[in-house]
């Protein structure tokens, strides 16, 4: 709508432009067609009287007047007279103006050009208006009689060449304006076909129902327009320009990040003590920003060398060799662990939180553990921070009291939660026994923020529906006495570039390597998955899909394998544990099925897999399927993308990612549905290699932009927008009270 208001004014603009130059244009045209008339009908009017004037031109000058009159009564003609050769007046009609002497016309005439010998016309004002005299040599025999002066009244012409030039000028207006409407109208219609055709383009030949969501296609064109502008002209976000706005914004304070899972774990195995670096979203996304930022990573130290890498503050420099940051490591007693972790966390949140079919468990026990627990990684965070207004970053469903718990002891510290999980509607969210409790906790916080919309707007309807508060609306943030805590969406991303492509091999090398190591021939189609063996990501489905696709398309059964790569997880709730049997079991079936003596359709690898590994499978892949049934983001994802520098393989996505809302090129696909997901695996294998390279090429530029940086360095920029306003009202200076703490 705005690109059609400023068309049309620019459309106007040169409208009125034209229209000025055409009425120039128009009076001189205008003035010439009617002087010519004038003329015409002058010269006319003088022969058609030619017999009568000469039959009385010497001898009967009352007659010779008498006919001037009557060519005179033409309303246009204003007087005539009757000059003799040698300039003298012979006859007038009343009123003829002395202006015009025959004598000084005559000498006039004889000057004038040759064509005009017989005929002579000149402008002339007079005081009652413009006037055009003409004179015409009357014939005779030898020599012309003499001649006949006729003067013209230009007013009459002047009224009528305005009223020609208006009506022709209000043509063209009405022309101009409906060729340009149907210009503009050509131009949507035209620009809606090639948005169409290039959709077209770049679904493909049998790939246009793997198509996003249009109102995400729509979302993230209006989200890439509102950042690009609010982001100027400052460039790419980079670790070096997150740096910076620390220090711009936030005077580069220390950052303390509170996340139950570590960076690094060190284990003691066989070979010793190695560090591991742990498969989690969370990871992927934070340490990178740490790595940027510097500060303290509070975590709950869980690898079985922990305790002996740690100095006497229970901390340790990572990363291992480049020591940019603190690790502050939080010891758990085994019961803890498992009622705030497997309980409360994972047994209950996790699948609260997910619409994947799996019942959440509510125990009392468990929840006083991950109060417990909570106030303990708070009294961490309190220890770590320097001054009495520090910024804090708390991560995820493991801590949302730690927020509320952390006010109380910093009242003036900038609290940032990131909820990397989706947020249920309010509906949902309600059977939570505690519901109240975890949204007072994160209100706790100065931002707290969530993937999507969506999730935002759940969150405060939960608050809506629970909680005694004020919705700000228009700033979606929520209103508690004197306190705001505002919502706000912020998709996650990954590191851009990513510094463990330094360490993998380049495609051509990944891919030889991988198929060697299957034992599969060099030109095997090969597929990845790789997740860690949760319930919310949807293998069986994905499983199922490539036995649909091996059932389907037969051209596929010896030629193309899936590696499932799905490091165990939260392996002490019986739900994963079933899980782990159920994939195992399906995929022993699929396997029987399709199997030949050198064929088996799927590998799966249920071992934990370092970053470099998993990289290396990425870039071995023909393509890469993530099935999520309901995913807050997913990096897989993006990791995937990013493995892929030679603009190759196919992403085939779950429309019930986040990750879907950004990676609008991906093939996308409902999970559930067996038979699409197996035509998009199969499009995928077929996909030629332009098209390929137009979707990877598009994916990667957004990620490119939309990395990690920009995640955090806009929750930074957002935090210190609030900390300045706070500092400016002065509720930093008023004590506890001013924050509703007190009663909180
Ligand atoms: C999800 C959660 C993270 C978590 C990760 C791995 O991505 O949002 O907070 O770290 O899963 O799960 P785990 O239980 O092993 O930490």
């Amino acid at each position: 709508m705005g690109r059609t208001l400023r068309f049309l004014v620019v459309l106007l603009a040169a409208l009125g432009l034209l229209a000025g130059l055409g009425y120039a244009v128009l009076a001189r045209i205008t003035s010439g067609w009617f002087e010519r008339d004038l003329e015409l009908r002058s010269s006319l009017a003088v022969r058609a009287a030619h017999d009568s004037l000469a039959g009385r031109w010497t001898s009967d000058r009352a007659g010779l007047t008498a006919i001037l009159s009557n060519i005179a009564r033409d309303e246009r003609i204003m007087a005539a007279a009757a000059c003799s050769l040698h300039g003298e007046l012979l006859a007038a009609t009343e009123g003829y103006p002395a202006e015009f002497p025959c004598r000084s016309l005559l000498e006039r005439m004889r000057h004038a050009a040759p064509e005009d010998a017989t005929s002579w016309t000149m402008a002339s004002d007079l005081a009652a208006g413009p006037v055009q005299v003409g004179v015409f040599l009357l014939d005779g025999d030898p020599e012309p009689l003499g001649a006949v002066v006729l003067v013209h009244d230009l007013r009459f012409l002047e009224r009528r060449e305005a009223t020609t030039r208006n009506i022709l000028l209000v043509a063209f207006f009405v022309l101009s304006l409906g060729a340009s409407v149907v210009t503009l109208l050509a131009a949507r219609f035209a620009w809606k076909r090639w948005n169409l055709e290039l959709r077209r383009a770049l679904g493909g030949e049998g790939t246009d129902e793997f198509q996003p969501l249009v109102r995400d296609v729509r979302a993230l064109a209006q989200r890439l327009a509102e950042e690009r502008e609010q982001e100027g002209r400052a460039g790419a976000w980079s670790a070096e320009r997150l740096h910076a706005t620390l220090k711009k914004y936030l005077h580069g304070e220390r950052i303390v990040i509170l996340a139950n899972r570590e960076p690094y774990s060190h284990d003691r195995g066989a070979e010793g003590v190695r560090v591991l670096h742990p498969a989690s979203g969370l990871v992927t996304a934070l340490e990178p920003v740490m790595r940027a930022c510097s500060g303290v990573w509070v975590a709950h130290g869980s690898g079985s060398a922990d305790r002996d890498t740690v100095d006497g503050d229970d901390r340790v420099r990572v990363p291992p060799g480049e020591e940019s940051y603190l690790l502050r490591r939080v010891w758990l007693s085994e019961a803890e662990e498992q009622g705030y972790y497997y309980g409360f966390s994972n047994e209950g949140l996790w699948p609260l939180c997910h619409l994947a079919h799996t019942r959440p468990v509510f125990r009392a026990e468990d929840w006083e553990h991950y109060v417990r627990v909570n106030r303990k990684f708070a009294d961490a965070v309190c220890e770590e921070v320097e001054g009495d207004d520090p910024i804090v970053l708390v991560q995820d469903y493991h801590f949302a009291l730690a927020p509320k718990m952390i006010r109380e002891r910093l009242p003036r510290a900038t609290i940032i939660v990131f909820w990397h999980i989706p947020w249920p509607n309010a509906e949902r969210f309600g059977i939570c026994p505690w519901r109240e409790e975890l949204i007072a906790g994160l209100l706790g916080a100065s931002v707290v923020g969530f993937h999507t919309r969506q999730h935002c707007s759940n969150f405060i309807d939960g608050v809506d529906a629970f909680m005694e508060s004020r919705i700000d609306r228009e700033a979606t943030a929520v209103v508690q006495g004197e306190r705001r805590t505002l919502v706000r969406p912020y998709p996650i991303s990954i590191e851009w570039p990513v510094h463990w492509l330094s360490e993998v091999p380049p495609v051509a090398q990944a891919r030889a390597e991988v198929r060697v190591e299957l034992g599969l021939a060099p030109d095997a189609l090969v597929g990845v998955g790789i997740d860690r063996l949760d319930y919310t990501k949807g293998i069986e489905e994905r499983l199922s899909a490539v036995d649909q696709l091996l059932q389907r398309y037969p051209e596929f059964r010896g030629r193309f394998t899936f590696l499932q790569v799905a490091a165990p997880s939260r392996t002490k709730i019986e739900r994963y544990r079933e899980l782990n049997e159920r994939v195992e079991a399906l995929a022993a079936e699929i396997n029987a099925r399709w199997s030949t003596e050198s064929y088996h359709p799927i590998v799966l690898l249920r071992t934990h897999h370092e970053p470099t590994a998993v990289y290396r499978y990425f870039r071995a892949a023909d393509l890469c399927y993530v099935s999520s049934l309901h995913d807050g983001m997913n990096l897989v994802a993006k990791e995937f993308v990013a493995a892929r520098d030679d603009e190759r393989g196919v992403l085939v996505l779950s429309q019930f990612t986040g990750a879907a809302r950004d990676l609008t090129e991906a093939l996308i696909v409902n999970p559930y549905d067996l038979r699409q997901a197996s035509d998009a695996l199969a499009a995928a294998l077929h996909m030629p290699a332009d098209e390929q390279r137009a979707r990877m090429r598009s994916m990667r530029r957004l990620l490119s932009e939309f990395n990690v940086y920009r995640w955090a360095g806009r929750m930074l920029v957002d935090a210190a927008e609030i900390r300045r306003k706070e500092r400016m009202t002065g509720r930093f200076g008023a004590g506890r009270a001013a924050w509703g703490v007190e009663g909180a």
